[in-house]
């Protein structure tokens, strides 16, 4: 029965948390940052860091009290090493070694893609491979086939991640950051008429483009200005999003059928997205193949999935040295799938 104390530093938010035995959090701490970066529109990676090295102590400190456990209680670290910002993924890291080395316990070296694929098993036993997964974040856009051994990238965004694109357009249309449960909120209480925008389905791959769409959007607002008939925000937002969650949704439903799986998870950011969630339940009933998703509260970036991620190396003693450096492009592709399911 692994208990593990998880770090996550990779982007905005400052994370800690104590999982046991993948599926009970002991507790989970998330500072986010979204207040100092909020006036920029999008993360800035030396403020990212800045706070981050303001914060983790504490964090840390929270999580282990939170759950009632010391250091001398756990069995391992585990700690994201990318992708992400570099200065922010040091942070989380040297964290992680100092403590380490000070209470005696092993570190794990943790791929935040794998992270956020292991959030679904922290509440669904039954999420084994194989099955198909929608990864997608502010960083990241991917299908990814999961099966008994490796991780397998299907199709990625060859150019803004979908969350990015919510929130770029959220900024156009001064929403603040980040854009994606704004416009969510926004598009929920949206009349009948929404702005009706292009989908990139680049056919015959499972690839995804998503700065078209933002550029559509900020064609359509300023071409309406220029005639006088500024277009409201809730009719902009809900038009964006059904573009977005359609691309998403079609290339899903085709991945399960052609690789033919039977179970489909999706996680990140983006995965809290209420009609996203909507309209893959309704594929998923309609195709008869099994969709989990993380609750809202576990898609975006959190630290019990990177515990949870960890699980499986913990169990089999297969440990990182403390050489461990932050890798800010780490990939996927090919990554032995450890997660304990
Ligand atoms: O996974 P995450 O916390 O961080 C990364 O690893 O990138 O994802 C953050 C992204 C942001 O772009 C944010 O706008 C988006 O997730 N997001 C949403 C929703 N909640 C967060 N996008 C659409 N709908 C939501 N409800
Ligand atoms: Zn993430």
């Amino acid at each position: 029965m692994p208990l593990i104390l998880g770090i996550e530093t990779s982007c905005d938010e400052t994370a800690a948390a104590v999982v046991e035995d993948v599926h009970e959090v002991r507790s989970s701490i998330v500072a986010s940052q979204h207040d100092t970066h909020a006036p920029f529109g999008g993360v800035v990676p030396e403020l990212a860091a800045r706070d981050h090295v303001e914060r983790i102590d504490t964090v840390i400190g929270d999580a282990l009290a939170a759950a009632g456990t010391e250091p001398r209680d756990l069995d391992a670290i585990a700690v994201t090493v990318g992708p992400g910002l570099a200065g922010a993924l040091l942070v989380g890291i040297s964290a992680a070694k100092g403590m380490a080395v000070a209470a005696g316990l092993p570190l794990v070296a943790v791929n935040h893609l794998e992270a956020h694929i292991a959030s679904n098993s922290i509440e669904h036993a039954d999420f084994v491979p194989p099955a198909v997964v929608l990864l997608v974040s502010g960083g990241h856009t991917l299908l990814v086939h999961l099966t008994g051994d490796r991780f397998t990238v299907l199709g990625e965004t060859v150019d803004d991640a979908v969350g990015e694109a919510y929130d770029k357009v959220a900024r156009f249309l001064g929403l603040g950051y980040p854009g994606g449960p704004v416009i969510d909120a926004l598009a929920r209480d949206a009349g009948p008429g929404l702005l009706d925008l292009p989908r990139a389905m680049m056919d015959g791959s499972y690839d995804f483009s998503f700065s078209g769409l933002k550029t559509a959007v900020v064609q359509a607002v300023r071409k309406a200005d220029a005639r006088g008939e500024h277009l409201d925000d809730a009719e902009v937002a809900a038009g964006f999003q059904e573009a977005a969650v359609d691309v998403l949704v079609v290339k899903t439903v085709a991945a399960v059928r052609d690789v033919g799986v039977d179970r489909c998870g999706v996680a990140g950011g983006v995965a809290a997205n209420s009609r996203l969630r909507e309209r893959l339940e309704s594929e998923a009933d309609s195709h008869g193949f099994a969709l989990r998703m993380p609750s809202p509260g576990l898609c975006a970036d959190n630290a019990a999935m990177v515990a949870a991620a960890a699980d499986a190396r913990v169990r089999d003693s297969e440990f990182d040295g403390l050489h461990v450096a932050a890798q800010p492009s780490l990939r996927l592709d090919g990554v032995w799938t450890r997660t304990r399911t």
